[in-house]
């Protein structure tokens, strides 16, 4: 079993895109749980109507296990464990608690059951104590970025986090890339160099079929599984496994 957490301190990267996207490609011949760590429950309702509560609680409570959130999905092989509003009340709640006591309801997310092969976690935007603990118990961590000179210079500041935390950096990959755009291009190079082999090859392009499919709960692979985006999609998620399983 492998954890596998998304996460950029800047929002709307692509964080929930890639994990929706990962999880259903990743569940085609594997068992995967999603854990949506993020109290905008985005790919909490992807998967389900209604997004249980109680994730808070199993942070927050040393007895609470946390498959009072586990709901089944649409698709036979994912399942998930759901993030609600709720999620946003606790922090303080956390933070108070031990050490040892943060770092056992977080690791006890990641161990709760032995029948998944991957457990892909959305993380929010926020640095808050849930998330630093989520990293730092979590296998790998990959970081979706959007190209901008502003974003090349935050990876510094991402990756510090990623450090800080102890965790191991999985690697970094764009997200909305524009192949007939010049400047990506340049930027892409620039991103490579700066972050040598932690550049992942694959990238997401930006496009309608990924953004729309969202909006008909499809991933893109079965909203349009003959695009260009489609088959990024499995790329990506190709690249991200083998990184993973140490090919
Ligand atoms: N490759 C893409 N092409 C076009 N639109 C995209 C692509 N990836 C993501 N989007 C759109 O960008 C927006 C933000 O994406 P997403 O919600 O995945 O980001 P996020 O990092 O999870 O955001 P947050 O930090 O708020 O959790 C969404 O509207 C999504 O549909
Ligand atoms: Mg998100």
């Amino acid at each position: 079993m492998t954890s596998i957490a998304f996460y950029n301190n800047k929002g709307g990267v692509g964080k929930t895109t890639s994990v929706i996207n990962i999880a259903y490609q990743f569940a085609a011949d594997k068992k995967v749980l999603v854990i949506d760590m993020d109290g905008q429950s985005n790919s909490s309702r992807f998967f389900v109507d209604e997004p249980k509560t109680g994730l808070e609680q199993a942070l927050t409570r040393s007895v609470v296990m946390p498959d009072i959130a586990l709901c089944p999905t649409r698709y036979p092989f994912i399942d998930i464990i759901t993030a609600t509003p709720a999620l946003n009340d606790i922090v303080s709640i956390f933070y108070a608690l031990s050490e040892a006591t943060q770092r056992e309801n977080t690791e006890k997310l990641l161990t709760f059951s032995e029948k998944y092969d991957y457990i892909l976690i959305d993380l929010p935007p926020a640095l808050n104590k849930i998330t630093e603990r989520i990293i730092s118990a979590c296998d790998y961590v990959f970081v979706p970025i959007e190209l901008g000179s502003f974003a090349i210079q935050g990876i510094s500041t991402v990756t510090g986090i990623i450090a800080d935390c102890g965790a191991k950096f999985g690697g970094c990959f764009v997200n909305k890339f524009d192949r007939d755009n010049p400047s990506d291009i340049q930027l892409m190079e620039m991103l490579k160099s700066s972050l040598g082999t932690k550049a992942l090859n694959s990238f997401l392009p930006f496009s309608r079929v990924i953004k729309n499919s969202v909006s008909y709960k499809l991933t893109a692979p079965e909203y349009m599984g003959w695009t260009f985006a489609a088959e990024c999609v499995a790329n990506l998620a190709k690249e991200i496994a083998e990184i993973c399983d140490g090919v």
